[in-house]
């Protein structure tokens, strides 16, 4: 086990983060708590028949007041960073205008205690959670809303600055679009396709209009935005397979790839949308195209994308199956698919630096007698996975750091409570916390990564955040 770990921790650079995600609505609970307003996932969780079973993010972990035992356990495990979101309504209750200043002492209490215990804070601006107020005002298919995230961002990236480096603006705007104001099922629960693709473009908008507010509020900022890419294999070499894959590889990935990259959407999908993009106005897409400091990579699974429009028996045969592994979520283990995607951003895209920002895996988890958590099929995806992120780092990807998806068991979306993500089991009627075994090889992971000589160091040893 120990040789194996060795063996890992060897192939990552000495300056490699490793860290642990979470999002606000996800954790925190407090709902309405110190001045906190009212977000349009508290609204959509409150709606009946949103949520399995009823969830909400009421409690949720109830990280708001617990946030101190958190601390403490990340440190236990020896994480170097946590990414983290802010509730913007937590800060901004009506969304812009009067600033709930104890909002603002949360996430500094926060921050000063993550740095007190050598853990780096990574700063997500949004991860789905807008203040009601301001979906009542349009959401993110009107374009005032791009105003409202900026003053927003002032705000917080003036509190914080001096102290955290990392910033994200967006937590996978394609989710907040597509799930949100087409698919209807997460907040705000629409099905317009027009929205999706105003929504779509004003979180881009949004995105590149903060970049020189988080710039100038920022010492060393690292800037950059948090995208959810799944790559997707056309089933068989048919040219109907190969242009579905390609159709959802333009929906999912290179609609917001695309612009962020300065190449404007995508023609294809342009067509193949065929909706006026009037909200496209003059200058957007060089706003939207600022450089970043990095690009944030959330990755689970890939797809295998067989065409719908011919009949299946005049397509060629499938050559390409989904394998036999499956994460409680339903998504297939496939770690090559990690090793494509990094390649295939390097090879067409020119990101100066990538971060998995998210990679993990539910699984039903049970406590055992002796109180742990034997979750050894969490343990062997995210040591896959990891092997496939070295390959890429072999092959010269310039990933600077991975964030296991989640730190916490916590609210998963329409799922509820149903889906255990955490490398931390979190019992939901007592709230007690305790690492699973794949928390513990992580730390020891980490461990042993300090203490080995990577072959492909180059006297880097300073870690970035002191
Ligand atoms: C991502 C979300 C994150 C979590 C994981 C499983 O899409 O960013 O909040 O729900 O999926």
């Amino acid at each position: 086990m120990t040789d194996e770990l060795t063996q890992l921790a060897r192939r990552f650079p000495t300056d490699f983060i490793w860290g642990s995600a979470t999002a606000s609505y996800q954790i925190e609970g407090a709902w309405n708590e110190d001045g906190k307003g009212e977000s349009i996932w508290d609204r959509f969780a409150h709606t009946p028949g949103k949520i399995l079973n009823g969830d909400t993010g009421d409690t949720a972990c109830d990280h708001f007041h617990r946030w101190r035992e958190d601390v403490a356990l990340m440190r236990e495990l020896g994480l170097q960073a946590y990414r983290f979101s802010i509730s913007w309504p937590r800060i901004l209750p009506q969304g812009r205008g009067q600033v709930n200043r104890a909002g603002l002492d949360f996430y500094e209490r926060l921050v000063d205690a993550l740095l007190e215990a050598g853990i780096m804070p990574f700063v997500t601006l949004y991860h789905w959670d807008l203040p009601q107020a301001l979906q009542d005002a349009g959401g993110w298919p009107n374009r005032d809303t791009t105003e409202a995230f900026v003053e927003y961002t002032g705000h917080v990236t003036r509190l914080l600055g001096d102290r955290v480096r990392f910033w994200a603006t967006f937590n996978e705007p394609f989710c907040s679009a597509w799930l949100g104001y087409w698919e209807g099922v997460h907040a705000p629960g629409h099905q317009d396709l027009d929205e999706m693709l105003a929504a779509g473009h004003h979180l881009l908008l949004a995105h590149g209009l903060a970049l020189p507010v988080i710039r100038e509020n920022v010492k060393q900022a690292q800037a950059g935005i948090v995208l959810n890419l799944t790559p997707q294999y056309p089933a068989s070499e048919s040219e109907a397979d190969r242009l579905a894959a390609r159709e959802r590889d333009g929906q999912i990935n290179r609609w917001y790839l695309d612009p962020l990259s300065g190449r404007g959407y995508p023609q294809d999908m342009v067509s193949a949308y065929a909706r006026p993009m009037d909200f496209v106005h003059a200058g957007d897409m060089e706003i939207i195209a600022r450089p970043v400091d990095f690009l944030g990579i959330n990755h689970y699974t890939r797809a295998v994308v067989r065409s719908q429009a011919v009949d299946e028996s005049q397509n060629l045969p499938a050559a390409v199956f989904p394998g036999p592994e499956y994460t409680d979520m339903g998504w297939e283990v496939y770690p090559p698919g990690l090793y494509d995607l990094l390649i295939r951003l390097q090879r067409e895209y020119d990101f100066p630096s990538l971060y998995i920002t998210e990679n993990g895996a539910a699984f039903a988890d049970v406590v055992s007698a002796d109180g742990s958590v034997h979750d050894m099929q969490r343990i062997d995806y995210l040591r896959r996975y990891l092997a496939a992120a070295a390959d890429a780092l072999q092959a010269g990807v310039p990933l600077r750091g991975y964030f296991v998806w989640s730190f916490l068991d916590n609210f998963e979306w329409a799922f509820g409570y149903s889906k255990r993500f955490g490398i931390v089991h979190v019992d939901f009627e007592t709230l007690v916390r305790r690492p699973k075994d794949s928390a513990l090889w992580y730390r020891d992971l980490i461990r042993i990564h300090q203490t080995v000589q990577s072959p492909g160091d180059q006297g880097l040893t300073s870690p970035l955040w002191r």
